[in-house]
């Protein structure tokens, strides 16, 4: 603090470089500002310290032993609200270029290009003219937003002509406090507001064009129109919280519903996440960000009190919103709208979240609702709890969409989810989680995880590009033992597959069998991909009253992996005598089994009514679980 003396012990209010006039001049002309405040909002200071100090987290500061003297009980301290560390030990504080110039011993400069190094940012030279203009230019467009937010606001607060705007806000449940907290303003219907506006501040229409805040008008006429006009207007915001952009909303059903500016220099909405500027903070605090679609449901969630919230601005999910998202967490929740284009949106931004190494989850708003609808009618808490509890990984986010779409009672239902929800298995990168989404298909389709693992192997060999995948497959041939999650498959499982088997040798003998088999528990009992394909070939024979002969099974499998298996049925020998008691045993055998598993699924569900303390689901579940005993 002393000789360097760049900064105030004010650490409440953010920073001032105390430097000395010439240090200053020679600054501004150096880095520019803004690419200063740029580097310093792209370089949180919890993750720079946690590269040189063991910290963690207390309350909502972190703790560590101070890098800067010697010391045995932590009295170093980053807060990440305020971007600033202090020792109340030897008195050291800043914020994090005064951390990185005390730490690599660099001077202010050179602390700023090691951090903007860092975070990937070039920073602009003064003597390269080019550059510098460009620099004027994003600063102008800046400060021409800033007006351009001022005139909507002015016009929602205080303009008759706004009265609509105001009661169409009201209705959607905005307070006056969350209208001012996202600058919310109203483009009046005329169509030169805002361009006789900003000819009085001497900005030219030329100028207004380039930012998409005026039209050019057709046919070759001289002149220009506003853009935005009878629209509540929402400013769009850059990690750092200077407007870039603007949205606005029609007041009733006209189209487009949104206007949006288009691209400009300051506006790339591809960059951008709606909110980010507001919810940063909060995202590293609870370590988690929430994805909406749309500008009203941030607004609505921070009014709520979630502030963890942002918007993609629309559907399309990029790599670059990604990354800007993982500065500050790598868990996301998605919480798109459960409309077609949201569930389409949601696959695609997964995947691409899933590549840059997020922990994603989706959440489907129930009632086919979007966040904001459901906070307004349910509350925060439920919306919370719907968070908590129905945050799905993709795979199983992906069985639910399939099990809507086919018939999981028959072969072919089953395959066609399975061949819906196994690309996302594949795609998994970890190991664990991978076998965990295995375990669940199977259960849901109520197969055994070994069919669903060889189907998963399947499509990875065929896949186009397995050649890229060479590692999975891989980790999938090593893994192909009996181990699920390091647990052997249990004993009763055995006895089931064993019962299984014994029926399809007999039943494959013998039409008669088949029959009894398909009269006491149908044809979909196996929990084997491969048999379930057998059985059903076999039943077709019988509805279609062909020669009831194995041969003619094997034409129909050709290559198939069931194949393979019927092979190795017809080599197993049965005995004889006692055939129908064995039938009897190993269909109850089949029986008891699946009593047992609905059982644990019962039990499974009560589990979760405890945790949500639904008292009248469990009471359900407990007498159907009851009845199974
Ligand atoms: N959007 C857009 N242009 C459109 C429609 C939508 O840019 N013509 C973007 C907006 O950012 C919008 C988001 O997509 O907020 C989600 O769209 P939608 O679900 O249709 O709107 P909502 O946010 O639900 O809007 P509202 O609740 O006001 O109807
Ligand atoms: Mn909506």
């Amino acid at each position: 603090m002393k000789p360097s003396g760049r900064i105030t012990d004010n650490f409440g209010e953010g920073f001032n470089y105390k430097i000395p006039e010439k240090g200053w001049f020679k600054l501004k002309g150096f880095i520019p500002e803004e690419t200063i405040d740029e580097i310093r909002a792209s370089n949180d200071i919890v993750n720079v310290v946690s590269d040189y100090v063991r910290i963690r987290k207390q309350g909502n500061n972190y703790v560590g032993l101070c890098p800067f003297h010697n010391e045995k009980t932590p009295s170093f301290m980053v807060s990440g609200d305020k971007q600033i560390f202090r020792c109340f030990g030897c008195g050291e504080g800043g914020n994090v270029i005064s951390f990185i110039m005390k730490l690599e011993k660099l001077s202010f400069p050179e602390a700023v290009r090691f951090l903007a190094n860092r975070a990937g940012i070039t920073i602009p030279e003064e003597d390269d003219p080019v550059k510098s203009a460009k620099l004027k230019e994003l600063k102008e467009a800046h400060e021409i937003n800033e007006l351009v937010k001022d005139f909507y606001r002015y016009i929602l607060a205080n303009h008759q002509i706004a009265g609509e705007a105001r009661s169409y806000l009201k209705k959607r449940g905005l307070t006056e406090k969350t209208i001012d907290k996202f600058q919310i303003g109203f483009a009046p219907p005329s169509w030169d507001g805002l361009l006789r506006f900003l000819d009085k501040k001497g900005y030219a229409p030329e100028k207004l064009e380039k930012l998409g805040l005026v039209l050019h008008t057709s046919k070759g006429k001289p002149g220009f129109y506003d853009r935005f006009r009878n629209r509540v207007i929402f400013p769009i915001w850059d990690i750092r919280g200077k407007i870039v952009g603007f949205g606005g909303r029609v007041l009733d059903d006209g189209v487009p519903k949104y206007l949006n500016s288009p691209e400009t220099i300051v506006f790339n909405k591809s960059h951008l996440l709606y909110g980010i500027n507001k919810a940063a903070e909060s995202i590293r605090r609870n370590d988690q960000a929430i994805i909406v679609e749309g500008y009203l449901d941030v607004i609505t969630c921070h009014q709520a009190g979630i502030f963890n919230v942002v918007a993609s601005l629309g559907t399309a999910f990029t790599r670059e919103q990604g990354k800007l998202l993982l500065r500050y967490s790598q868990e996301v929740i998605m919480a798109y709208d459960a409309d077609v284009a949201g569930v389409h949106a949601t696959m695609r931004g997964w995947q691409l979240l899933d590549d840059l190494g997020c922990r994603v989850r989706v959440v489907s708003i129930p009632d086919g609702k979007d966040p904001d609808e459901f906070i307004r009618t349910h509350g925060a808490d439920k919306f919370l709890d719907v968070v908590r509890q129905n945050a799905q990984s993709l795979s199983e986010f992906n069985t639910d969409r399939a099990l809507e779409k086919y018939d999981m009672t028959t072969l072919e239902g089953k395959f066609k989810i399975a061949s819906e929800v196994i690309p996302s298995i594949i795609n998994i990168s970890n190991e664990i989680e991978k076998n965990e989404a295995v375990m669940k298909l199977a259960k849901r389709l109520h197969l055994s995880p070994e069919a669903v693992r060889a189907e998963v192997g399947k499509k990875l060999r065929t896949s186009r590009n397995s050649w890229l995948n060479r590692d999975k497959i891989t980790d999938a041939r090593n893994n192909n033992d009996n181990r699920v999650s390091g647990q052997i498959v249990s004993g009763d499982e055995d006895a089931r597959s064993k019962a299984e088997e014994s029926l399809f040798v007999l039943m494959l003998s013998d039409k008669n069998i088949f029959l009894k088999v398909k009269e006491e528990i149908g044809i979909h009992f196996s929990l084997r991909l491969e048999y379930l394909r057998i059985i059903n070939l076999l039943n077709e024979i019988v509805e279609n009253e062909l020669d009831y002969q194995p041969a003619v099974l094997f034409d129909r499998l050709q290559n198939e992996p069931a194949a393979e298996i019927l092979k190795r049925l017809l080599l197993i020998e049965m005995p004889q005598d006692n055939r129908t008691q064995l039938i009897v045993d190993c269909i109850r055998t089949v029986k008891e089994d699946e009593i047992r598993k609905k059982r644990e699924e019962l039990l499974e569900k009560m589990e979760e009514a405890d945790k949500s303390r639904d008292q009248e689901l469990r009471k359900q579940l407990l007498l159907e679980y009851s009845k199974l005993i």
